[in-house]
């Protein structure tokens, strides 16, 4: 034992971008349809989360709660015998929270063509402790140069959600203060 502090970092080091980025693959059946016969769109967005929070989970060694999902792209319809495979990595991390960023490819489950990316979408989640409190993450070490883009492509999100936070509470404020409910 020693009697000289830890620097922070020596107690809360850093983790690379690859030692969580996972694949989250499923062949798609009849019974994951819409109306339409194609794959339902709640179905895929299962799948995203599923990934996302492995990814979360994984990076933050411990539970992490989905915090919001945005900008869910469905690029092109998913079919039933698609093999669908999502591929998530932890893009950016602040105190307590983590964006996942998710693409989805699909390929016929019986044919060596190659996948087609059909879906994006970014996650934010934050790790919990036992009581449902948030806890800090290790700062996520992009190891890239297209991690590193998609690291400063999420705090550009991250920027924008919370200034869209706060105008929205302060004109929900600002009509409160005028006596306008709704
Ligand atoms: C997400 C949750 C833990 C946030 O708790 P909170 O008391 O508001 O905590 P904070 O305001 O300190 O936010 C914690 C972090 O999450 C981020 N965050 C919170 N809500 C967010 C949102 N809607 N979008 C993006 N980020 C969000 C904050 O910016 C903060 O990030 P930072 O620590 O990296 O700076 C809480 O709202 C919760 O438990 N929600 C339910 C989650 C859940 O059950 N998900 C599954 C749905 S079935």
């Amino acid at each position: 034992m020693t009697d000289q502090a830890q620097a922070p970092e020596d107690l809360f080091p850093g983790k690379p971008t690859s030692a969580s980025r996972t694949t989250l693959s499923h062949i798609m059946t009849a019974a994951e349809t819409n109306l339409l016969g194609t794959v339902h769109g709640g179905v895929i967005m299962k799948l995203v989360d599923d990934a996302a929070g492995a990814v979360a989970g994984r990076h933050s060694g411990g539970p992490a709660v989905t915090a919001s999902m945005d900008e869910m792209v469905f690029l092109e319809p998913v079919q039933v015998g698609d093999l669908v495979h999502v591929k998530a990595q932890c893009n950016w991390t602040g105190r307590s929270s983590m964006e996942i960023g998710v693409r989805v490819l699909a390929e016929r489950w019986n044919e060596s063509t190659p996948a087609q990316q059909v879906g994006s979408a970014y996650l934010v989640f934050a790790a919990v402790d036992a009581d449902g409190k948030t806890r800090p993450v290790p700062p996520v070490i992009p190891e890239t140069e297209r991690d590193r883009r998609r690291y400063q492509e999420a705090q550009i999100r991250r920027t924008h959600r919370l200034a869209r936070r706060r105008a929205i509470k302060e004109l929900r404020d600002r009509r409160a203060a005028e006596g306008l409910n709704d």
